[in-house]
């Protein structure tokens, strides 16, 4: 390559550039900061070699065969030499640090704020873990829904009292007529996954519910866990080993008793409020124990019962040929009674001091895979 560039660049000034000159010069940069203000004096927008590529646009054919790959050239020679300049200096850079830092292996870590998994969270993976053990899968559904399938479709008709009970929260109703509601239970689940889920079925449906209510045990948003399964010769006692076998997993306990008392629901048949057996320990209530004895008593948890055959039949399946149970539990009050918060609204107040004590550790949550409390 010669070692002198020439060209005139847009304005008619020459340009020229000692190749060795800028090599040399690129070479003996001392710092980035050098090295930076070299590349845009050469490389920059009105840099040197810059306009001296420009002036290649003024320049005859044969000139432009002549110069071009000895400008092309000198670009890249430069580019590269600031590359290379670069990585020694970064190099450089860096065993200096390396060579004064010290790292103190150990001094204590500086943990910063940590955020916490909610117990409802929690008690939903809780929940989720458990039923997978059993085959469950978890379903979803939308918190609107419509007056079908929150209350129609689960044999609740217009006049029944049952949609009174619920006090529900309404939407003006859809272009398309539909009454829109907050969903009051997380049943209307169990209608959309029957509606497009061939049996059999086994699924839990974990959510927030709405119903116009509050006091120390009720807010207008609360959560709910379905249960459905559906197959061939599903009877009550599928229902109550699933049952026992979950809340004895939930609770971490064997000696826990649950009964099972007659009950209405207008999506079940026979239906059954299911109450679970505690005791009094050091002035709580525990679930588990014997209920009969002095300290103890029975306490309701859910309700539950067998997929009324109308219900089946409104999602389109064969009621002869399909059956199957269902219940629905509160997840606010099993974590309650589980953990031991006695007021439901603190769940919702986002006080950062209840966090920190209810909370879990979000990368240390004891599941039951791993062993709870492991
Ligand atoms: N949906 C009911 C409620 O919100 C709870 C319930 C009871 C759900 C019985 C069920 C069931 O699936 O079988 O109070």
């Amino acid at each position: 390559m010669d070692s002198r560039l020439r060209g005139n660049d847009e304005c008619g000034v020459a340009v020229t550039i000692e190749n060795q000159d800028a090599l040399s010069e690129i070479a003996s940069a001392a710092t980035l900061a050098e090295l930076e203000a070299i590349r845009v004096r050469m490389l920059g927008k009105s840099g040197t070699i810059t306009a001296l590529l420009k002036t290649l646009g003024g320049m005859t054919p044969e000139q432009r065969q002549a110069e071009g790959p000895k400008i092309h050239a000198l670009r890249e020679a430069v580019t590269q030499a600031i590359a290379d300049r670069k990585a020694t200096l970064e190099g450089a850079a860096l065993e200096a640090r390396l060579a004064t830092e010290k790292l103190d292996m150990s001094l204590p870590v500086s943990v910063g704020m940590q955020g916490s998994v909610h117990p409802v969270a929690q008690v939903m993976d809780e929940l989720a873990e458990i039923f997978a053990d059993l085959g469950f899968a978890v379903a979803t559904g939308p918190e609107i829904e419509d007056d079908w399938h929150n209350f129609t479709a689960l044999n609740i008709p217009e006049t029944h009292p049952a949609r009174a009970m619920h006090d529900t929260f309404y939407f003006p109703d859809a272009e398309d007529g539909r009454k829109m509601l907050l969903r009051t239970h997380t049943s209307p689940v169990q209608i959309r996954t029957m509606m497009t889920e061939k049996p059999p079925i086994r699924i839990i449906a974990p959510g927030r519910t709405y119903r116009s209510d509050s006091d120390a045990t009720h807010t207008p948003m609360f959560h709910q866990v379905e249960g459905l399964v559906i197959d061939r010769g599903i009877h009550m006692g599928h229902l109550k080993w699933t049952l026992e076998t979950f809340v004895k997993a939930f609770f971490e306990r064997d000696d826990i008793v649950l009964r099972l008392r007659p009950s209405f629901f207008p999506f079940t048949e026979p239906s059954a409020e299911v109450d679970v057996g505690f005791t009094w320990e050091k002035g709580r209530r525990v679930i588990g124990g014997d209920p009969t004895a002095a300290n103890g008593g029975w306490m309701e948890i859910l309700g539950s019962g067998m997929v009324h055959s109308r219900v089946i039949a409104n999602c389109g399946l064969d009621p002869d040929e399909w059956q199957g149970f269902a219940f629905g539990c509160g997840i606010d009050r099993l974590a309650m009674l589980k953990y031991g918060m006695d007021d439901l609204r603190a769940f919702f107040d986002g006080d950062l001091r209840w966090l920190k004590h209810y909370g879990f550790a979000a990368l240390d949550v004891p599941t039951l895979s791993g062993g709870v409390g492991a």
